[in-house]
């Protein structure tokens, strides 16, 4: 998820200087190409010729109850997709497979840190829903209710969304790794009328109990909720879970036993399906809602496109947390819709080594990975000597999601991970846009490492300059321009302040936050949040670019750059920089990382200071929190850290900013 950061305004009137150049290509590999889903520009030319006849034909992939009358129907900024149509999303990703005879393909393989792992089919998974939606109906849960689900990375999570889908219950999922006030506030705003939890999960070897935040979440408001439904994952390694009765009930005592046979609720196509909360410029986190025949429809089209999924073959691994929007999308909707077979892991990057991945990947033959970038840098910092040491040779397509893919974390995935004959998709997009807007096609783009290439058939991206003007080159905001199926319906309970965060900016236009450009050859690259844009002397410098090209030095294994606040030039550059074990930390070092980067860009571009460190704050989502940077470069107080990786990085990094006297 984003720490989306203010987007209360870059300054008006000027444009993004971009200076970094990438010129490598890499065109679809042949042997992909001929055996891939799309190959040409069919798609788009279809999509172009007639925008809404080509998503009514994607909508149609779906099983319909009944069938949309209208495709499109738009009242800036409220879209209504496939009118008059009912379907079931549990149905659509369950049932109509089973009943194609697919009942005995995999599912998911779980794979739990602990090593334990479990199989399960389509049939299987279908009977688990069931028995599930008919728990929550025994727990008085009803067409148009709200249940909050906060657990670890476990089968049941799935299961437990769907079961919600099934009986037209909208769920709202909170990433485990949220803390009880932050649950609190969102079941508070949902007035979720169910908690679905376990006792704990597992994380680096350890149990971290679950159900005391729950507890603690409970006890101090969130009356909305009747009970809490508790899966036992951690059993004996948990042996203090309270239960408080009347309201707390074991999974297993109340799913188990339950007919394996549910009826799924034909639902309009604008039904609600979920609610996500998605950090906003203000305190309060907003709960984007997605609904179903337009969200269904997309993900479904572009999990099959962008990742070129043969179901009856490939074996698919989304490595996010089902907490966030690419879980949902990409672990969960999007792969069942298709009937695809996924790997669904519960844990971390290093335990109990750190080849834990590319064990997974060889135990399962995984043909398909979707990871994050900075993932991939921990990797590279971690050295090749771990990949290496595992057949990896199953892979065929790579993905990258969540922030932007700086050239030489897109090189080495694609040389250390992909043994440089996987196209890597670089897939842009956000909670709000709920499915992949601007993305290569791996059999039809020729990649340029860095660039998410270009907006999917069926999107319309433009990046605008200040006045809100269309530029086909150069940089600018980016925005889109004509409604798409998946898009968000809204902020939940809070209609105005939708429209005051996404149309208000450019008329007509839904204005995305980040900073793009758009190359000689039209490629997309994405520059982060516009906030994360400098304004040093009067020049936009993009923090992304200065990023590559730190990272782009051989020694340096991860960077962030903030702009901070200087009273001659506006904003100076900090760069807090991780290097490669081994590389010793000195000034002289910092000097020749300044020379890079000013060698690299254009001496513009390069750092005021340079802060060495051993980790950077990560959300647990795995986002450098940049705005924590600016705060610790800039010498203020930290907010609320709850949402960091390890809180005493911050502590590490004021020190050594305290310390450091950066260049006058
Ligand atoms: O800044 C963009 C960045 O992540 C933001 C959306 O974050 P979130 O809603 O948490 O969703 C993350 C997973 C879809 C965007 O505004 N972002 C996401 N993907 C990319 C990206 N930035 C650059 N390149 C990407 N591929």
């Amino acid at each position: 998820m984003a720490e989306h950061e203010d987007t209360t305004d870059p300054k008006r009137g000027a444009t993004i200087e971009d200076y970094f150049e990438e010129d490598r290509t890499f065109p679809p590999p042949e042997g992909l190409a001929a055996a891939a889903l799309t190959a040409d520009r069919s798609l788009f030319d279809r999509a172009d010729a007639d925008f809404e006849g080509f998503w009514a034909d994607q909508a149609r992939e779906l099983a319909w109850f009944e069938r949309f009358e209208t495709v499109l129907e738009w009242d800036l900024p409220f879209a209504k997709w496939f009118g008059g149509g009912r379907l079931n999303v549990s149905y659509n990703c369950l049932d109509r497979h089973v009943e194609a005879g697919l009942g005995d393909r995999v599912a998911y393989y779980f794979e739990g840190e602990p090593g334990d792992t479990r199989t399960i089919t389509y049939s299987e998974l279908l009977e688990e829903v069931c028995k599930a939606a008919n728990a929550l109906h025994s727990l008085g849960v009803e067409r148009g209710d709200r249940v909050a689900i906060y657990m670890p990375m476990i089968p049941e999570l799935p299961v437990a969304m769907l079961a919600c889908a099934r009986i037209g219950a909208a769920h709202s999922v909170v990433f485990g790794g949220f803390s009880a006030d932050a649950l609190r506030g969102r079941i508070e705003d949902a007035e979720a009328k169910v908690l679905i939890t376990a006792d704990g999960g597992w994380r680096r070897g350890q149990p971290v109990a679950l159900k005391a935040n729950v507890d603690a979440a409970l006890s101090g408001g969130a009356a909305s909720i009747e009970h809490v439904l508790v899966v036992r994952r951690l059993g004996d390694a948990a042996p203090d879970t309270a239960m408080t009765d009347g309201r707390d009930v074991w999974w297993h005592d109340t799913v188990d036993g339950q007919p394996a046979h549910c009826p799924p609720e034909a639902m309009e196509s604008e039904d609600l399906l979920f609610i996500l909360y998605t950090s906003g410029t203000t305190a309060q986190p907003k709960g984007i809602m997605h609904t179903t025949g337009g969200y269904l429809t997309q993900v479904a089209f572009t999990h099959k496109y962008v990742f070129d999924i043969h179901a009856d073959t490939d074996i698919y691994w989304c490595a996010a947390d089902v907490g966030w929007v690419t879980g949902h999308s990409y672990i969960v909707y999007g792969p069942l819709a298709n009937a695809a077979t996924s790997v669904l892991y519960e844990g971390t990057l290093d335990h109990p080594g750190r080849d834990r991945w590319w064990s997974i990947i060889e135990a399962y033959k995984v043909s398909i990975l979707y990871c994050a970038p900075t993932a991939i840098r921990t990797f590279m910092k971690w050295g090749t000597e771990h990949p290496t040491a595992h057949d990896l040779t199953s892979l065929r397509v790579l993905g990258s999601v969540g922030e932007p893919i700086n050239p030489e974390a897109w090189i080495w995935y694609w040389t250390h991970i992909g043994g440089s004959r996987c196209p890597v998709v670089d897939t842009w997009w956000q909670t709000e846009t709920g499915a992949i807007m601007i993305s290569p096609l791996p059999g039809v783009t020729t990649l340029k490492p860095g660039s998410a290439t270009f907006p999917l058939p069926g999107i319309s991206a433009e990046v605008v300059d200040d006045a809100g003007v269309s530029i086909d080159r150069g940089g600018g905001y980016l925005t889109l321009s004509r409604p798409w199926p998946s898009m968000l319906r809204g902020i939940y309970g809070d209609t105005e302040r939708y429209r005051e965060t996404y149309w208000s900016r450019f008329e007509g236009k839904y204005f995305a936050g980040d900073g793009a450009k758009i190359d000689d050859e039209g490629y997309f690259w994405l520059l982060g949040r516009v906030d994360d844009v400098m304004n040093v002397s009067g020049h936009r410098v993009s923090t992304t670019e200065v990023e590559s090209a730190l990272v782009d030095h051989p020694t340096v294994a991860e960077a962030a750059v903030v702009g901070a606040l200087d009273a001659t030039t506006g904003q100076s550059i900090i760069a807090f920089v991780t290097l490669i074990s081994g590389v010793e930390v000195d000034a002289e070092h910092g000097e020749a990382l300044r020379k890079h980067v000013a060698t690299k860009i254009g001496p513009i571009a390069r750092p005021k200071t340079i802060i060495f460190t051993d980790d950077l704050p990560k959300t647990r989502s795995g986002k450098i929190m940049r705005r924590l940077l600016r705060d610790v470069a800039e010498g203020r107080d930290l907010g609320d850290t709850t949402t960091l990786a390890d809180a005493s990085v911050v502590e590490e990094l004021r020190n050594r900013a305290a310390a450091q006297p950066g260049e006058e």
